[in-house]
């Protein structure tokens, strides 16, 4: 890796990252962790599968950030999972996946690079409007819960870190066109209908922010949930 500016994230793999590895200004290099292997001239690996206790894969990744010894400038977190069950029909297993994926590694992993980031580093974690609202498209108390879960993450790293001058934001996307998007015509319709722009978001207006919140225009926010929702909700 040879760029000036180093980025560590999760879910690289999905059409958010994907979104996102285009969109990067070509100073930066990125660490991508994931099952996924995602590589590319500016992006490195590291196997990582979050359902696992950090005991298995903190040390590894403690252990890569070493090797390189390098200051982090930025940490996105990106991976997520969800079940779409009732609150009845959610199994254990899902549960503890969805609180593991989406909000308890994302906790370790700030634990891992707090060392790394330094004054003016930017770390945004992806959240969800199903922090906020229920969503009527289909059932996912786990999900919501997680995603609520970082609501709290942001403010706590960002009051923690901000004397270090470190930003910590998160970003809250409504219904996309992608992977835990609806998944049909009619559906997507009737979600259109509550959203005020009239349409669902694209992945690539998720990573517009990213970028935008990397970056030095962004040096006075932290502690802050950005909505890349197309005003869903504004109504009732
Ligand atoms: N799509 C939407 O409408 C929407 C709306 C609001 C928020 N979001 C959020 O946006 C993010 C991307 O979601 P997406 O909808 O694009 O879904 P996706 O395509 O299913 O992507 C999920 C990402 O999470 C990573 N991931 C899942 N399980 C993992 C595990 N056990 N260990 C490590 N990484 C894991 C995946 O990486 P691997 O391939 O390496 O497993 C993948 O990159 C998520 O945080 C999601 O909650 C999406």
């Amino acid at each position: 890796m040879t760029g000036e500016r180093f980025l560590v994230g999760t879910g690289f793999s999905s059409a958010i990252g994907q979104a996102l590895v285009t969109m990067l200004p070509p100073d930066w290099n990125v660490l991508a962790l994931g099952r996924t292997p995602v590589r590319g001239s500016s992006v490195d690996y590291h196997p990582v599968d979050f359902r696992q206790p950090a005991e298995r894969w903190l040390p590894e990744v403690s252990q890569r950030l070493s090797h390189l010894a390098r200051p982090v400038d930025g940490v996105v977190y990106m991976a997520g999972v969800t079940y779409s069950d009732a609150v009845e029909s959610t199994t254990v297993g899902e549960w503890q996946d969805t609180l593991a994926v989406n909000l308890t590694a994302a906790f370790h992993l700030g634990q891992v690079l707090s060392p790394y980031l330094h004054r003016d580093s930017s770390v945004v974690l992806l959240g969800s409007v199903d922090a906020w609202h229920a969503s009527q498209v289909g059932p996912a108390a786990a999900y919501g819960a997680s995603k609520a879960g970082l609501v709290g993450l942001v403010r706590h790293f960002a009051a923690e870190w901000g004397e270090r001058g470190v930003r910590v934001n998160g970003v809250s996307p409504g219904a996309l066109h992608s992977g835990n998007g609806p998944a049909d015509l009619t559906v997507e319709l009737s979600v259109a209908q509550r959203i005020a722009l009239g349409r669902l978001g694209e992945p690539v207006e998720v990573a517009r922010v990213l970028v935008f919140l990397l970056s030095e225009a962004a040096s006075y926010i932290t502690g802050a949930w950005i909505p890349v929702d197309g005003g869903l909700n504004l109504t009732y």
